[in-house]
């Protein structure tokens, strides 16, 4: 049994997170139900920070806030210190009502429409990452119109794809987003923008992919960009002041996970980049990264009550809960794997392997396979671990399921961050035929 940060078995023999038991959250708020451990968020965005401040590094660590954007997490990351990564009107709108200021929002994403690059420009946004030449011809007929100018990092795809182990060096990318630095693109894009003085063009970003456990995937990375980097200083005179590696870093769902603690991930690209540039003759520039999950993944627990089984004689026992890909869809999405207890009896035995279905009218609706569990019924409470990132921010409502509600739980204390949606929610936006 692996726990992550604050969580623990308290006297009662119950799951406990933040000093809260997790039985008694769920008699509170019910089931199903998202449980974030506030102290494991801390640690973690101090871990990302301190590791550059440690060193000296003029850095951004912005939290990527496509793996869970609510007013309350927003907020949470506005006292930690950290910048914001948003991809979307949406996410900007969160960012923008949760008091975030916007001149530490970079604003993603490969097809920005022209209303929100608007938004962004009225309020002040800190940076756009410019993600291709019809986005860059767009923000700059809007830059004119409104005559301001605006902050552009570029995004460029250096050729490396990662993901856990792996990482592959792809000649000419085959991805939707960013220019190519290899076939030139790159430089004809940083040529175009270095024209238009309503751009102040900081520098370069990437994202090599996710869950990444190796460091050598943002190290190559780094080369790669550093190494063009060099060219445009003798060719352009064009010295980049922000080195962007995005996010990406690898967290433990299940024991087959080994991820490096943040500070090592960081103090590994910040040698490799100081190498980079003193070999180059190049000034270090600010380097920013933008972690999702890896801030947040461990530290979310989903609860959920236990209800019907069935036995496939001889295959297999189904056990279902009251949620299922609605309110995380990973599993039918790409077979990620979780672990999971019993909140209230963490300790008993386990005596039998159990595969924990949703209730969504799939087949494909299977939330963890093979699970060694007790005999569990429907007095028992399902703890899946690890289920913070691109849980609640990519939770829908098929088979019309309200979406669960949010606590954050930190020194003995529960508060809700979101409400459970009601059956009135899911209505409210529908219009009667007549
Ligand atoms: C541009 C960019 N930055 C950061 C992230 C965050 O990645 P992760 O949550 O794996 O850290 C993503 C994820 O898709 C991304 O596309």
């Amino acid at each position: 049994m692996h726990f992550y940060g604050t969580t623990a078995i308290n006297k009662n023999g119950h799951l406990e997170i933040g000093g809260v038991d997790a039985v008694e959250l769920t008699r509170d708020f019910g089931t199903p139900l998202y449980v974030y451990d506030v102290a494991l968020m801390r640690e973690r965005a101090r871990g990302f920070k301190q590791a550059f401040e440690e060193q000296n590094i003029k850095s951004q660590v912005a939290y990527a806030s496509k793996a869970f954007s609510t007013v309350a997490m927003v907020q949470l990351a506005n006292e930690e210190g950290l910048s914001l990564d948003v991809v979307s009107g949406g996410e900007l709108y969160t960012a923008l009502a949760a008091g975030f200021p916007s001149e530490r929002i970079h604003f993603h994403g490969n097809n920005k429409s022209r209303e929100e690059l608007e938004m962004a420009l009225d309020n002040g946004i800190g940076c756009i990452v410019v993600d291709n030449f019809f986005e860059m011809e767009l923000l700059k007929t809007i830059c004119q119109k409104k005559n301001v100018n605006v902050n552009i990092l570029l995004r460029v795809t250096p050729g490396i794809e990662a993901h856990t182990h792996d990482y592959i060096l792809t000649g000419q990318e085959d991805s939707k987003f960013g220019f190519d630095l290899q076939n030139g693109q790159a430089e004809a894009a940083l040529k175009t923008a270095l024209q238009f003085d309503c751009f102040d063009v900081l520098g370069l970003h990437c994202h090599i992919g996710s869950q990444i456990f190796e460091t050598t995937g943002f190290l190559l990375a780094a080369k790669k960009i550093v190494e063009q980097m060099a060219g445009w200083k003798n060719e352009l005179g064009f010295e980049a002041k922000v080195l962007n590696l995005g996010g990406g870093f690898g967290i433990r769902y299940t024991k087959e996970d080994e991820p490096k603690p943040p500070s090592q991930y960081v103090s590994e690209i910040i040698r490799e980049v100081k190498i980079l540039t003193e070999q180059f003759a190049l000034k270090l520039p600010e380097i920013w990264i933008e972690p999702g999950r890896s801030l947040v993944g461990d530290a979310g627990i989903t609860l959920y009550q236990v209800g019907s089984s069935k036995e496939v004689p001889g295959v297999r026992k189904y056990l279902a809960i009251d949620g299922g890909m609605s309110d995380n869809i990973r599993p039918a999405l790409y077979q990620a794997k979780y672990e999971a207890v019993l909140a209230n009896k963490p300790l008993a035995r386990t005596s039998e392997t159990v595969s924990i279905a949703g209730k969504c009218c799939e087949s494909g609706d299977m939330l963890i396979w093979d699970l060694p569990l007790p005999e569990a019924g429907k007095e028992d409470i399902l703890a899946v671990f690890c289920t913070g990132a691109y849980g609640y921010s990519m939770s829908n409502n098929y088979n019309r399921l309200p979406r669960p509600a949010v606590v954050f739980v930190e020194k003995g204390k529960a508060i809700l961050v979101v409400k459970r949606e009601s059956y009135e929610d899911l209505v409210r936006l529908d219009l009667p035929l007549k």
